[in-house]
């Protein structure tokens, strides 16, 4: 039986961060000067974690962090996950979430050892708004150059995701549009959750789905695209066919009906939703010396008690246990 919550939701997709280091401290997400949190667990501990999952029905495993580029020995870790097969003997759709620091060097080793696609997260693009949102000096080049060096290797599409804040970078969205259609890769606008580090979240500084449509379509008319129930974005191009914009809008448009998805935190502990009040120690059963069967029926306990949905901008909105850069995105 494959993985189905309570509410009749069918599992697909895990997302394993790997460490909740960054080198990042992207104003959004963490303070200017904490680091790691929690644990990071030898690659054989995920690897025997994940393949619980995937004897449960999971098609798509998605890496992040943190950063997951920190850390060494992930090209082994791929190389073992492109291995593993899915219920219906498929390879796994492998993908990573990276800041693309440190992409164009090892791009080519991740996509040698299966890694199929790249979603990097960029906020600006201008250099000097980009440092002011990352709190990094310099690293646009490195982004851009990992942007493109995924793109050449063919981790297609390359998607690229951008987090609008007002009063940081509200006014790149134009510039985002222009940069899919000159670069060939998917732009896609988050609306900002509160999962930060920083309390800076707040209803005015989220920049709407709505705004996002308008701004793009004074550019260029927008034209709709089809799209998955369970995908979180809803996809857009331009008249012309060129350049594709994804739009992910879990504060105006919720999504959790159609949610697919499961995340293993850096320290082995299961969220089942990013805004999960409590988190499920999956990797503490491993370590106290559990049977894959008793993991197995643990995951499906824990699966089976998902949350229906998420309870951003309702009165007696708790924020959740963890933040972004320690759960993983
Ligand atoms: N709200 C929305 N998106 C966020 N991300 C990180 N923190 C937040 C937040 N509070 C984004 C990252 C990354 C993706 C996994 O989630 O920029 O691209």
């Amino acid at each position: 039986m494959r993985l189905q919550d309570k509410h009749g939701r069918f599992i697909t997709d895990l997302r394993v961060s790997i460490t909740d280091r960054c080198n990042y401290k992207c104003v959004y997400c963490r303070t200017g000067n904490e680091g790691a949190q929690y644990s990071e667990l030898p690659f054989a501990d995920y690897l025997r974690l994940v393949g619980i999952f995937v004897g449960l029905g999971i098609e798509k495993v998605r890496l992040t962090g943190g950063e997951p580029l920190l850390r060494n020995g992930l090209v082994d870790f791929v190389r073992d996950l492109s291995a593993m097969r899915t219920l219906d003997g498929q390879k796994l759709d492998l993908a990573i979430t990276t800041n693309g620091h440190l992409l164009s060097e090892l791009v080519q080793p991740l996509k040698d050892a299966g890694l199929r696609r790249a979603t990097v997260s960029m906020d600006a693009v201008d250099a000097e708004k980009f440092a002011r949102i990352t709190r990094v000096p310099n690293g646009y080049d490195s982004v851009l150059a990992g942007i493109r060096a995924a793109k050449r290797e063919g981790l297609e599409p390359v998607k690229v995701n951008c987090v609008l804040l007002r009063g940081f970078n509200e006014d790149q969205i134009v510039e985002f549009a222009r940069f899919s259609r000159e670069e060939g890769v998917v732009v896609r606008f988050i609306e900002f959750m509160p999962l930060e580090e920083d309390r800076v979240w707040s209803p005015h500084v989220v920049v709407s789905m709505d705004e996002i449509l308008e701004k793009l379509n004074q550019f260029r008319p927008v034209r709709q695209l089809p799209n998955e129930l369970s995908e979180t974005a809803r996809r857009y191009t331009f008249d012309d066919g060129k350049g594709e914009i994804g739009i992910i809008a879990p504060v105006s448009h919720p999504f959790c009906g159609h949610c697919s998805r499961v995340r293993l935190t850096s320290d082995g502990k299961i969220r089942t939703c990013l805004f999960s009040l409590l988190d499920h120690d999956m990797a503490g059963r491993m370590y106290r010396g559990a049977s894959d069967s008793e993991l197995t029926d643990y995951v499906r306990s824990v699966v089976d008690q998902k949350e229906a949905r998420h309870h951003i901008g309702e009165a007696g909105f708790i924020k959740p246990s963890r933040s972004m850069v320690h759960i993983g995105g």
